[in-house]
Parts: structure tokens; sequence; C-alpha cells
């Protein structure tokens, strides 16, 4: 069997379109959704995912900017824009792009955020509310791949669900979507015994570790749909996936791609979230 290849980056151009033509109506009511980012330090990664969040808000008509702070800011200092942002009238989303330096406590952080404004799903309340199954902000990964699924037309019902890391923004919030849809989840990580096992039973796979060349043509049931959320740059700065790609794509039944897979999904999911925390806070839908 070959693979159907699950092209994210043009899923993501048909969903954006969708987004574009939300927004104009939007814009029609006197309304624009605004995007606000906060970046620490000069991580280029971080920086680079920024950038192109920025860029995806502004194509479709929302206004973003980003307050890039210094990588000595402190912890107060941060929580000070924080604050600024969740009062400021004309932001309908904020995003504190994680890592941050140590100086800086994640958790405080992420607590800080408006939980009407946090369209990356992180704040303490908008998890909690996802794990009792109440509508609230979804983390933009997790929900990005259930899109691709969905635009794929992938039964999950009964599926055996097998997940590669358990990480608060992947891992374990895509389990929970997965549970919801009614799938049988297994959750691999760094302690599991004998990975392989888990991963020759499963239907579909989902790898989210970050480390190139993990799952094998040998890990992969034939007809397996197959997601990799991996993006390691190598030695060229090319971006890697999870997956050997081209090994298990001959046996697969689906398959994300890296790039060009779940990624452009991931940024159209923020676009989504920042557009719905705006719809809320006027009272439209
Ligand atoms: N760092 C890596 N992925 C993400 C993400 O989805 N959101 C934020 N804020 N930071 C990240």
């Amino acid at each position: 069997m070959v693979a159907k290849i699950l092209d994210g980056k043009q899923i993501a151009k048909d969903y954006r379109q969708g987004l574009k033509d939300q927004v104009e109506a939007l814009q029609a009511k006197g309304f624009t959704p605004k995007l606000s980012v906060i970046l620490v330090g000069n991580d280029g990664a971080s920086q680079s995912y920024v950038n192109s969040k920025k860029k995806a808000a502004e194509k479709i008509g929302m206004i973003s900017e980003i307050v890039h702070l210094d990588v000595t800011a402190t912890e107060a200092e941060v929580l000070g824009e924080l604050k600024r942002l969740n009062e400021d009238e004309t932001v309908s989303g904020i995003l504190v792009q994680v890592p941050l330096p140590k100086q800086v406590s994640e958790q405080k952080v992420l607590e800080a955020i408006n939980p009407a404004k946090d369209v990356d799903g992180f704040h303490p309340e908008n998890i909690g509310k996802l794990y009792i199954d109440e509508q609230t902000f979804v983390p933009c990964t997790p929900l990005g791949i259930m899109e691709i699924l969905n635009h794929a037309d992938i039964d999950i019902e009964g599926k055996e669900a097998v997940i590669i890391g358990r990480s608060h923004i992947v891992g374990q919030p895509v389990s929970k979507l997965l549970l919801q849809k009614n799938a049988t989840v297994t959750i691999l990580h760094s302690r599991t015994k004998d990975m392989h096992k888990h991963l020759k039973d499963a239907d579909i796979i989902v790898s989210a570790v970050g480390r190139p060349g993990l799952v094998t043509k040998d890990d992969v049931k034939e007809g397996a749909v197959v997601i990799d959320v991996g993006n390691t740059p190598d030695e060229n700065g090319k971006l890697k996936g999870d997956v050997e790609y081209d090994e298990v794509k001959e046996i697969a039944g689906a398959i994300t791609p890296v790039p060009g897979g779940v990624g452009p999904m991931t940024i159209t999911m923020v676009l989504n979230n920042t557009l719905i925390a705006e719809k809320l806070r006027r009272g439209i839908e």
C-alpha cells in the first residue's frame, strides 16, 4: 500500500480562506481581530514561529503584533506586559511563545493570561475545561491534527490510537481529543518499556517527540494513519520529522509529511482561535 499524503499545507490554505472570509464579515461589523504575541529572547526557532504567526494573521486581515522582550527580561517585566495586553481592549488573543528563559516561570506566566484571550489553550482553566469536555480554547497543534484527520475523513471511533510523547502542548491534549472521538488511546513516553509492541497494534500513530528516525516501517501496521509532529532541524537546517517518511509511506494508509504536514495547521488553528476569541467577546455566534 502506498499512503495517501495528508497535505497540511493545502488543507491550511483552504481553511485560511474560510477564516479570511469570516474576518471580512467581522470587519464589516466594525471589529478587527488582533493577535498579540509575547516573545522573550532570541531563540531562532521561536523567532521564526512567531514571525510566521504574525504574517499569517495579517494575510487574512487580522492585526498582529510581536511584543519582543530581551533574553534578560525579569518575570515581573513579562507579567507586566501580559497585564497590559490582558486589559487592552483592542487585543482579542494573546500567545506567549514557550520556552521562556529560565529566570521566568512558565507556569506563572501562563496562569496570568486572561483565559478569554488564551488562544493557545495553555491556561489551567482552559486545560481543565478540555478535560471535562466543556467548550474551550484547545491547544493549536492538537486541534490542527484533528482537522487533518477530519478533512481526510479518517474514522476515529473504536480505533487504536497510539501517541508518542506526553507533553502538555501536544501529547496529552491530542490524546484527550482522540478520546472524545471514541478512540482507544495509549500514550507512550520515555519510560515505556516496549514502544514497538504498542505501535504495531496502532490504527493511528501520532508522534510528537522531536527525535528523527524514531518511527520506522517495522513499527507501523499496514494501512495505519501516521501523523508526524516532529520538526527537528538537521545539520543543513532542513526540518526532519520523527518518522522515517520514505519507508513508512510505502505501508501506511495515510501520512503527514515534514515540512508541510502538521506545522501549517498549527498556525491556522492559532488564527482560528483568535477569530473565536474576538467573536465571543463581541457576542457574535
Ligand atoms: N512553542 C512550541 N509550540 C508552541 C505553541 O504551540 N505555542 C506557544 N506559545 N509556544 C510554543
